[in-house]
């Protein structure tokens, strides 16, 4: 047996951090960051002060709560209400709130990467909402499309919140597009936040924090390298960059080696050798306008139905239906 044979079944995530550090330049994938620690540190982002995104959110939904279910147009007709990234679900509960004030007969599928997350939104949500049906699921937004359609048979609301969908590049936004129109019935509907273009140094503010909890957030793919495949990589000896390109409207992490230095994968039998100042690209954090939202859902066959703004507009979220 050769030593490629040997280990018969590679996770994923084996197989990504192989290709990313193996790669020139670097990469590693964002999804990475979200297991027990890194949904924490994604808890304590969301509550900086810099971090504008999830309370624009929160504001539009307080807002217009009523205006935009009402947009749903699901009156008397059952459906099921899929989040695609649910997290802790914290917005989500002032939508699920009014569903159950116009007396909606819905089901809330919430499904997110994180096994933690899940759980812990199902059981909070089984106490504080027990009138709500909650049927959680584990899994990547691109291998759950492919499930979208025998998950739900009623109409369908599928939500993207938080500018989830800013970690895809334009051209993987509209391979997910077209995917979950693929899924959906006529009168099937998506409802998606997008963070919009704003002053460039408030983009960079929220992604660069005085108190280093976004660079420990970045790090923690590191660290789940260091736990899961058995790596040495010494945290300290990177450092998060962030840029932000208001042509393209592109929010860009990095985690930057301070040194030369050479870090082991045990696991993955494999030395990573690191330049002084070489760069591993971790996230896209992409920002919006409606032309480029427009211009995204025709790509993809959908267009816009309906959007909802804070009143500074910093952040909107769309309805998009199929064309
Ligand atoms: C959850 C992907 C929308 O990109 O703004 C926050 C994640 N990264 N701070 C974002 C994140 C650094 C966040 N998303």
């Amino acid at each position: 047996m050769n030593s490629k044979d040997q280990k018969v079944l590679i996770s994923t995530f084996e197989k990504e951090v192989y290709e990313g550090l193996t790669a020139f330049p670097k990469y590693l994938s964002s999804k990475y960051f979200y297991d027990e620690v890194g949904d924490e540190l994604f808890q304590q982002i969301m509550a900086l002060p810099e971090y504008y995104l999830t309370r624009t959110e929160y504001e539009i939904f307080n807002k217009h709560s009523e205006k935009i279910i009402q947009s749903f147009d699901t009156i008397k007709e059952g459906f099921d209400l899929i989040e695609l990234g649910a997290g802790d679900g914290k917005k989500t509960k002032i939508l699920l709130k009014e569903l159950l004030k116009q007396k909606l007969d819905f089901a809330y599928m919430p499904i997110d990467i994180s096994q933690n997350a899940v759980d812990g939104l199902v059981s909070t949500l089984q106490n504080e909402m027990p009138n709500v049906v909650v049927q959680g699921q584990v899994g990547e937004y691109f291998e759950v499309l492919d499930r979208l359609k025998q998950l739900s048979t009623r109409k369908k609301v599928v939500m993207v919140l938080g500018s989830n969908i800013g970690n895809l590049l334009h051209p993987r936004a509209i391979q997910f597009l077209k995917k979950l129109g693929s899924a959906m019935n006529p009168n099937d509907l998506i409802f998606m936040g997008f963070d919009q273009k704003k002053h460039p140094q408030k983009v960079l503010d929220a992604y660069n924090d005085k108190t280093g909890v976004t660079a420990a957030f970045n790090k923690n793919v590191l660290a789940r390298i260091n736990k899961e495949l058995d790596g040495n990589f010494d945290l300290d000896k990177f450092m998060h960059w962030e840029t932000y390109d208001p042509e393209s409207g592109t929010a860009k992490s990095y985690l930057v080696s301070k040194e030369k230095q050479t870090v082991d994968i045990n696991n993955l039998s494999l030395q990573v050798h690191f330049e002084a100042w070489e760069s591993v690209h971790t996230e896209i954090s992409q920002k919006y306008d409606d032309d480029i939202v427009k211009w995204l859902t025709k790509e993809s066959g959908l267009k816009i139905v309906n959007s909802f703004s804070d009143t500074n507009n910093d952040y909107k979220n769309y309805l998009l239906a199929k064309a």
